[in-house]
């Protein structure tokens, strides 16, 4: 039996444990998901708030003898990863990240843009990716912030959310972006409204397929 242990600071992490459960069947293989709901959001706390928290659930996790912990939140991958992964250095550990080299491999355009919430925006990880895969293109960031509270409250139709979506897409309609990267496991619950709202030019990246092709 593998065990495999997912977290998120809410439901939002659900979007990939649903691509894991949608991919053909692991051997026997056991997920504990947890949902940090009592301290989301994440995405504007400190780092060291985040953490301390994701300090906590591994720890926690580990008491239930998992063998891989899939960060299945892109802020907590952004503060975290790294450190975790040199606390516990025989742990597999994924950390789910903006699909940055994705998007700049893709764009026609030149113009990429990734959704994502404040943390993860500002973070040293988010400028290395831009760095490291998409140095000739131009990254516009979308701040999402707000959106993790709709997915939350389950707000998920574009007539429950037309008004805040339009207003933090404007840069979609400003510039030529081709490519909108989700950067933030919350928002593919968005993807309908999203599509809804965006002209069919624009790709609009989930990675989570990608991501858990990647663990086969
Ligand atoms: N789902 C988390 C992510 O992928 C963020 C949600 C939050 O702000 O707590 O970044």
């Amino acid at each position: 039996m593998i065990k495999i242990g997912l977290i998120d600071s809410g439901i939002g992490g659900f979007s990939i444990l649903n691509a894991f459960l949608a991919a053909p069947p692991l051997n026997r293989t056991q997920f504990i998901y947890i949902a940090d709901s009592g301290h989301l959001p994440y995405g504007v706390k400190s780092d060291a708030y985040i953490h301390e928290r994701m300090e906590r659930l591994t720890a926690e996790l580990l008491s239930r003898k998992i063998d891989a912990l899939v960060i299945a939140c892109n802020t907590a991958t952004a503060v975290s990863a790294e450190k975790l992964r040199e606390k516990y250095p025989d742990l597999i550990i994924i950390g789910i990240e903006p699909a940055i080299k994705l998007a700049a491999t893709a764009t026609k355009s030149g113009h990429i843009a990734v959704a994502a919430t404040l943390s993860t925006l500002h973070s040293e990880r988010l400028k290395s990716l831009k760095e490291r895969f998409a140095k000739a293109q131009t990254l516009h960031k979308i701040i999402g912030s707000e959106w993790v509270d709709l997915v939350e409250k389950q707000k998920l139709t574009l007539a429950d959310n037309q008004k805040i979506l339009e207003e933090t897409l404007k840069p979609l309609f400003q510039y030529p972006i081709d490519q909108l990267v989700l950067g933030c496991t919350h928002f593919p619950f968005l993807m309908p409204a999203l599509k809804a709202l965006l002209p069919k030019e624009i790709t609009i990246i989930d990675p989570a397929n990608a991501i858990v092709q990647e663990c086969y």
